[in-house]
């Protein structure tokens, strides 16, 4: 399994013991991580990945700021961590509006299109707006709520994701910052979900099928 070649050092804070230990026994005596398959990408590839995209956002997205008009809105849940990560790579000034939505209900693992949705922020009349989520998958959630915020009156509309599955989409979205290209599997972690868990994993990992009811 994937997971038992996954090297130790990289679990810094998990205390003396542990930090002796192979990531291997550390998995395995974690009840959460029985329902992990693999991972797919493991905490320090994302964060040199994460580290990148701030880069090229910074380099994108500083005129915008310079002028008071950049607004990021993260696309909650699922970007929690992502978002927490990345904006400490932009040294810009901006507000962060998050908002909340909901594609994958419960145990879930097609998207049915946005199912819930807290409002859009006020205020987003001219400006420049990046939207942050997890995951582009059928591409619905991102399609949607782009064109909410230009129906809101935002001048430029900018997408971000973590990740992106390598699949035909039922709506196409122009995704600019993209983190990694990946196949169609189901993960979890790093503030993606099943049924509510997972989320907390610090690597992005493909469940056992079992798991997945
Ligand atoms: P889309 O509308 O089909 O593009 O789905 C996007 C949303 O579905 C994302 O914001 C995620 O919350 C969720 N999602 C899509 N694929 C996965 C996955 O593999 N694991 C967990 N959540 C996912
Ligand atoms: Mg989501």
């Amino acid at each position: 399994m994937f997971i038992s070649t996954y090297q130790k050092g990289s679990c810094r804070d998990n205390g003396d013991f542990l930090q002796q230990a192979p990531i291997a026994v550390l998995y395995h005596s974690q009840p959460m991580y029985d329902a992990v398959d693999r991972i797919l990408i493991d905490r320090d590839s994302i964060a040199d990945r994460v580290e990148q995209l701030g880069q090229q956002l910074v380099a994108g997205l500083r005129p915008a700021a310079d002028v008071g008009r950049l607004v990021v809105l993260p696309v909650m849940t699922g970007s929690l961590f992502f978002t927490a990560d990345l904006l400490r790579h932009l040294p810009l000034s901006f507000r962060i509006q998050p908002i909340t939505v909901s594609s994958y209900p419960g145990r879930s693992t097609t998207s049915q299109g946005i199912v819930e949705q807290t409002p859009l922020p006020p205020g987003l009349d001219g400006a420049t707006v990046l939207l942050v989520d997890d995951i582009l998958d059928s591409g619905r959630t991102m399609g949607h709520l782009c064109e909410q915020l230009k129906t809101a009156g935002a001048a430029d509309v900018r997408c971000c994701v973590l990740l992106r599955k390598d699949i035909p989409r039922a709506v196409e979205v122009d995704c600019e910052y993209v983190g990694f290209d990946i196949p169609e599997v189901f993960v979890v972690g790093y503030g993606l979900d099943y049924d509510g868990l997972y989320r907390n994993m610090p690597d992005i990992s493909v469940l056992k099928a079992p798991s997945i009811s």
